[in-house]
């Protein structure tokens, strides 16, 4: 698990994909125990040479190339307090300024530079949604784009596809299916099961709040990028789960 280097060493994952322009994403996997492997997303934004590297995932060297070639990882962000392991290895390599929510200490010791929202955003044409119900931080981006918002999520919101199942330990597919995984925009269910309030609330006014919020499009750490109908299917699970929306 550990690299010669002192830090975890690079999981199977794909190609940097430009999902919009200058929006890019990188399917890699996270080993959670033994026998069980999850897929877990890499969100890269890029403004002129400059990178923002969202939700850290480290690639193998042809990967970092084909980083490098996009630009300068000028920005470290750190959205929840659950995803982050690849996170000092980023900040040793590329010494970029590392964000983080101001209530979230990462386990390694890694100082934040940065607090997003208080110190602003490291991405123009950006808002930050912070999730006031979780026992653990918890936040987003919104991105106002040409194409429509994007909402850049960690756990909150989820798009499970086949394609994401597919890179899964056998393990990993079987735990993802029975725990209701699949399906589009889905709030994540191990998120839910670790950090929601059981008060009869739970993480329904944070959601009420996000579907007020403007975008079409999610870009989310765990499933597929999901194109023009987030709000909707959002909506749409949110009923399922709270009666509101
Ligand atoms: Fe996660």
């Amino acid at each position: 698990m550990i690299a010669d280097d002192g830090f975890p060493h690079a999981l199977p994952h794909g190609p940097i994909e430009e999902v919009f322009p200058d929006v890019f994403v990188v399917r890699g996997t996270f080993r959670m125990a033994p026998l069980v492997t999850i897929a877990r997303n890499m969100t890269i934004l890029r403004e002129g040479e400059d990178l923002t590297v969202v939700t850290s995932v480290r690639l193998s060297a042809e990967g970092e190339a084909a980083l490098e070639r996009l630009g300068t990882v000028r920005h470290l962000v750190r959205l929840n307090g659950h995803h982050g392991i690849d996170d000092p290895y980023y900040a040793a390599k590329y010494k970029p300024t590392f964000w983080t929510l101001p209530n979230l200490k990462h386990p390694s010791g890694l100082a934040s530079d940065r607090h997003l929202g208080a110190d602003g955003l490291p991405v123009s044409n950006a808002r930050l949604f912070v999730f006031e119900r979780p026992t653990v931080p918890e936040s987003a981006l919104i991105l106002d784009r040409p194409e429509g918002g994007i909402l850049c999520a960690v756990d909150s919101v989820q798009n499970w596809t086949e394609a994401d199942l597919a890179v899964c330990s056998f393990v990993g597919r079987i735990a993802t299916r029975l725990m209701g995984f699949m399906g589009p925009a889905k709030i994540g269910p191990g998120w839910r099961r670790l950090c929601e309030p059981k008060d009869g609330v739970g993480f329904r006014p944070d959601f009420e709040r996000l579907l007020q919020e403007d975008f079409v499009h999610l870009l989310s750490a765990h499933g597929s990028p999901l194109r023009g109908s987030a709000k909707d299917d959002l909506r749409a699970t949110v009923r399922r789960l709270y009666g509101v929306g």
